[in-house]
């Protein structure tokens, strides 16, 4: 494990010189198998895979869970062994940030102030700015992320686009427990009937696919009954978002769309998302 910026520099630059391709996996820890997709993934872009792990701060907001965001760094470190990751990258925040707080940050624009953005007001801007330090700290020529968090793919494309960052983005499909519940660090802050009631997200975007040849008004009406009135259980947001624009799409859409929910199962904030096919 290195936690330097220089250290991880010098062994990046040294398989560089060998001629080996680099792929970058940005994670904040607590390892699960949806994370491990992505370093399978990159094992298969790249020469040498590095894992950088690091609860950015930035990119949580005041009242948020950062302090008790799971920190399982030993576990981490033994999956990522176990999977012949060559490098990982997990600094303090004081490495990242030696001066504290930033003044320069990368802005996600206003696509980065809905949905997630909506409820979580700096998000976006806190995570471009992360991993556009973890692309000029490590260099990649592969950086790989999941589709679990759609939006945060699109404003990181749009980024690398819009900025000619040299790298390529690699997406994984969204990793799911066998009943339907996608990965996610935070599923372990449910409790007893929480663990059914998260299903609830899952469900409603199999309940918007079945739909989606009846149109817009119908998949959302099916999406949102499949919520009902569940205790403990409060929708954020249910929207469906063109791919392409991100933006929301309209009745008259046709073709591919993009599900995008997020709900609060007692205090912990679960996302989900699927593609459908409006018709
Ligand atoms: P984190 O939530 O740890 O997720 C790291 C990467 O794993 C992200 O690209 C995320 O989309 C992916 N991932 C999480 N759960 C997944 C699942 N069930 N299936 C497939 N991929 C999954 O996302 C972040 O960290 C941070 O915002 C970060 C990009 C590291 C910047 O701080």
């Amino acid at each position: 494990m290195v936690d330097t910026v220089a250290g991880i520099r010098d062994e990046v630059d040294a398989h560089r010189a060998a001629g080996r391709r680099v792929a970058l996996v940005p994670t904040m820890g607590a390892l699960h198998d949806g994370h491990l997709a992505l370093v399978r993934r990159a094992r298969e872009v790249a020469d040498v895979v590095v894992v950088s792990i690091f609860v950015n701060p930035l990119q949580f907001g005041a009242g948020e869970d950062l302090d008790r965001y799971p920190r399982t760094l030993e576990a981490d470190l033994a999956a990522l062994g176990a999977h012949g990751v060559e490098l990982v990258f997990a600094p303090s925040p004081d490495e990242m940030y030696p001066e504290g707080a930033v003044e320069t940050r990368v802005t996600a624009g206003r696509i980065g102030e809905l949905y997630e953005g909506a409820s979580r007001p700096g998000h976006f801007d806190g995570m471009l700015t992360v991993v556009a330090k973890l692309f000029n700290i490590v260099r990649p020529d592969h950086a790989v992320f999941g589709q679990k968090d759609a939006q945060q793919v699109f404003l990181v494309r749009r980024m690398v686009r819009e900025l000619d960052v040299p790298l390529a983005i690699e997406v994984v499909p969204t990793v799911r427990e066998p009943d339907g519940l996608a990965m996610s660090s935070r599923n372990r802050y449910l409790e007893g009937d929480q663990r059914r009631a998260a299903l609830l997200l899952s469900e409603s975007l199999a309940a918007a696919e079945a739909v989606g040849a009846e149109g817009l008004d119908e998949v959302l009406a099916e999406a949102a009954a499949a919520f009902g009135d569940h205790d403990g259980v409060e929708l954020d947001y249910l929207v469906v978002v063109d791919p392409d624009t991100f933006l929301p799409v309209g009745e008259e859409a046709r073709g591919e769309a993009l599900v995008l929910v997020a709900a609060r199962v007692g205090s912990t904030r679960l996302i989900d998302n699927a593609v459908i096919s409006l018709g």
